[in-house]
């Protein structure tokens, strides 16, 4: 039997489900990253790293969310929070006590925070930094690097994916995206020429880790060097740490590499896997938010802004993450299942490559490179094709190989959004051993069948 007619017979409900899907949802999916060929699985349950589909079958689980279940699936301590809080009060119409306890921990927690705004998403979290940053610096445009994702509003949508030489977006207007300025990543010299000589440039704003969480590694010297550029052209700095934050380190990528931004967007495991977003930073930016009497003032509404489930969730996981354990032990899992696996690649003679820092994987298939040697901290890992954006991120040889991929792992009982995934303090070296050997045996499927990445 081929991968897809297996794949097709070990999920027969979750294929009945996606025909109803159909009718009803845009390709019968509620976020892009969830569209699969020939149809997604439908997830019944979860607990710690492991979740059940409506099939019944068992997986291990490296969506976690995407990236925002740091504990892992219904972590007691966060059911018991939102379960007393849902029985209290789902919207205060108002203000509320959790939501200052929340704001609380963020402060303590993430370095730059002096001041802190929650918002819905992550989204409005990029959307609400940027605008603060124009008002603050008189400046229109922002600067940003190829390959990094702040969310889908129109002006951070611009090379987000590739191709990364076109200001092409579908749905987005020139005039949306004029202000946008976008440079490859890790090159200082072309960074410093490109702030030094516009100067309607106010801001810049990046994954602090990497694109797409690491795709292409970012590391601290690099960071230590904008942060004095910007400081040395004029630019406020923002980390959008919505998947970095409380995973890299309690406080986030700028604790990890001790650099402080100016702004940082949050969102994932700050609402403790339900819904939110914050912006956190410096007073005097944060003040246009402000009534201030004669002074311009930014209008912020948000229906869900600081909604109390997200906030009883937010301070449960955020109380559990201060003590520094659930992302240790995550980062100790991904180094661990990086390093296994690429023994498996190397023994095997296999072209395949596991990267990315902290607790996150991605997996390069038709790896022509060389081989790491075991990396024994959690960001020393080598990286692959000297970082070369579209090696690594560039539009993919074979699109079907995603899809076919997936099945394949699927059926060796694990679940990933495609070639990576994030781990949680809950994976454990036996699931890490059960993933390694799944992805071996969906890599020997793929080659029977001669698919190829
Ligand atoms: C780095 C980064 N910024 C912003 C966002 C957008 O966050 P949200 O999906 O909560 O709108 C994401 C989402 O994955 C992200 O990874």
């Amino acid at each position: 039997m081929t991968i897809r007619d297996r794949y097709l017979s070990k999920f027969p409900t979750s294929h009945r489900q996606y025909e109803r899907a159909k009718q009803v949802f845009p390709s019968g999916v509620t976020h892009d990253l969830r569209y699969m060929e020939p149809f997604p699985i439908y997830i019944d349950k979860q607990s710690g790293c492991t979740k059940w589909d409506v099939d019944g079958n068992e997986l291990v689980d490296y969506w976690s969310g995407h990236g925002s279940m740091l504990l892992g699936h219904s972590h007691p301590c966060v059911v018991k929070a939102v379960q007393e809080q849902v029985a209290k009060s789902t919207h205060a119409g108002g203000c509320h006590d959790l939501e200052v306890e929340w704001g609380e921990l963020v402060k303590k927690l993430v370095p730059c925070a002096e001041r802190v705004r929650f918002t819905g998403s992550g989204t409005e979290a990029t959307l609400m930094a940027l605008r603060l940053c124009r008002m603050y610096t008189g400046n229109p445009k922002f600067l940003k690097f190829a390959g990094h994702f702040h969310g889908w509003h129109d002006a951070v949508s611009v090379a987000s994916d590739p191709p990364y030489d076109s200001f092409d977006v579908p749905g987005v207007t020139a005039g949306m995206s004029a202000n946008t300025v976008v440079i490859p990543p890790n090159d200082l010299d072309l960074l410093e020429r490109t702030l030094k000589n516009d100067s309607q440039i106010g801001a810049v704003i990046l994954e602090p880790t990497g694109g797409h969480w690491g795709a292409v590694p970012i590391r601290g010297p690099f960071l230590k060097a904008l942060r004095e550029l910007t400081a040395k052209y004029g630019q406020l700095l923002i980390f959008d740490e919505v998947i970095t934050g409380f995973r890299v380190a309690p406080g986030g990528a700028q604790e990890r590499y001790g650099i402080k931004p100016d702004l940082t967007t949050l969102a994932k495991i700050l609402a403790g896997g339900l819904p939110g977003g914050a912006l956190a930073g410096r007073a005097d930016v944060l003040s246009a938010i402000e009534f201030r009497p004669g002074k311009p003032k930014m209008r912020h509404p948000g229906t869900y802004n600081a909604n109390p489930l997200s906030a009883a969730a937010g301070v449960a996981a955020l109380k559990l993450v201060a003590t520094g354990e659930p992302g240790r032990l995550a980062n100790e899992a991904g180094r661990q299942l990086r390093n296994r696996l690429n023994a498996v690649f190397a023994e095997r003679n296999w072209p395949w490559f596991a990267y990315v820092d902290f607790s996150m994987f991605r997996l390069i298939p038709n790896y022509e490179g060389p081989r790491a040697t075991q990396a024994a901290d959690d960001n020393d890992g080598l990286i692959p094709y000297g970082g070369d954006l579209n090696e690594l991120d560039g539009p993919p040889a074979n699109p079907n190989f995603r899809h076919s991929f997936r099945q394949a792992v699927l059926l060796n009982g694990i679940d990933m959004p495609g070639l990576g995934g994030w781990l949680t303090a809950v994976h454990t070296s036996k699931d890490i051993e059960r993933t390694v050997g799944a992805i071996a045996s969906a890599i020997e499927m793929l080659k029977a069948e001669e698919i190829a990445g």
